[in-house]
């Protein structure tokens, strides 16, 4: 059983002009084989919680802690973290030029686990988990993300969770921009991991469409960098119907 623990934390983004404070004091804790909504408004900090964990350069945690099992997170280096366990799909998966699926997904999962996967089976992964997302072998052979539609570059990081089975990951809306089929798809495929690992998840959405699908254990109410409210998944239908203006005070 392990544990991702954020306490109190505060974290800006370095802008032209200087640090900007954006996370104002987050209080939060995913267990293995919880998984944990997050939704909120517009500029309210999700993705900024996301890259804090996952350890972007630019989003720096003035104070508080992340710890996995009770390690400092924040002191650890990006690929560190990857190998601690800790997995981020973003929001906007960036493209990676001269760098195909398939190589980079063996790279990955070398880096990860400390040696090359056996050839056989990871090449029958690869195919298996290809197929239950109903991605076109020929993506193997694609450059990351190059050209990729928004729905691919979607699947494609639901790929990469399947097959790097981290102990916590964080999905930043990974269901933007699906059409109801791919919906399913990725879903699905986020359920055979909650199904067939002890993952524990943070699911960024502003839509109670895929928690219906994925059940959340916990829905988190994020404004303007910090958790407002908490509450089981009937606050997300809550707030499909409300909106976010009763934790908006009027400026
Ligand atoms: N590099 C940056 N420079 C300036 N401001 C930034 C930068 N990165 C983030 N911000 C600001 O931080 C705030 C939080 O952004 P963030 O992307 O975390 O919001 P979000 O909750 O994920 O929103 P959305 O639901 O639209 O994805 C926003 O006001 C954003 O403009
Ligand atoms: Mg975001």
């Amino acid at each position: 059983m392990s544990s991702l623990e954020i306490r109190d934390l505060h974290v800006s983004v370095t802008t032209p002009e200087g640090a900007k404070p954006i996370l104002r004091g987050v209080d939060l804790t995913i267990n293995s084989g919880q998984t944990h909504a997050i939704m909120g408004p517009n500029g309210s900090g999700k993705s900024t919680l996301a890259y804090a964990i996952a350890g972007h350069p630019k989003y720096e945690a003035t104070s508080g802690q992340v710890l996995l099992d009770g390690e400092d997170v924040l002191e650890m280096s990006v690929d560190e973290r990857a190998r601690a366990g800790l997995f981020l799909a973003m929001q906007y998966p960036v493209e990676v030029p001269g760098v195909t699926v398939s190589n980079f997904l063996r790279t990955a999962k070398t880096a990860i686990d400390g040696k090359a996967p056996a050839l056989r089976q990871w090449v029958s992964d690869v195919r298996t988990a290809m197929k239950d997302l109903r991605m076109d072998p020929v993506f193997a052979e694609r450059n990351v993300n190059e050209g990729f539609s928004g729905g691919e570059k979607k699947r494609h990081e639901i790929l990469q969770l399947e097959l790097l089975k981290p102990k916590f990951a964080v999905l930043d809306e990974t269901d933007s921009g699906l059409d109801v089929d791919a919906l399913r798809v990725v879903a699905e495929g986020v359920n055979r991991v909650r199904n067939t690992t002890d993952v524990g998840i943070m699911l960024i959405t502003h839509y109670n469409r895929i928690l219906q699908h994925v059940t959340p254990d916990f829905v988190h109410v994020f404004v303007a960098g910090r958790v407002a409210e908490q509450g089981g998944p009937e606050l997300a239908e809550r707030l499909e119907a409300e909106g976010y203006d009763r934790f908006l005070t009027p400026a």
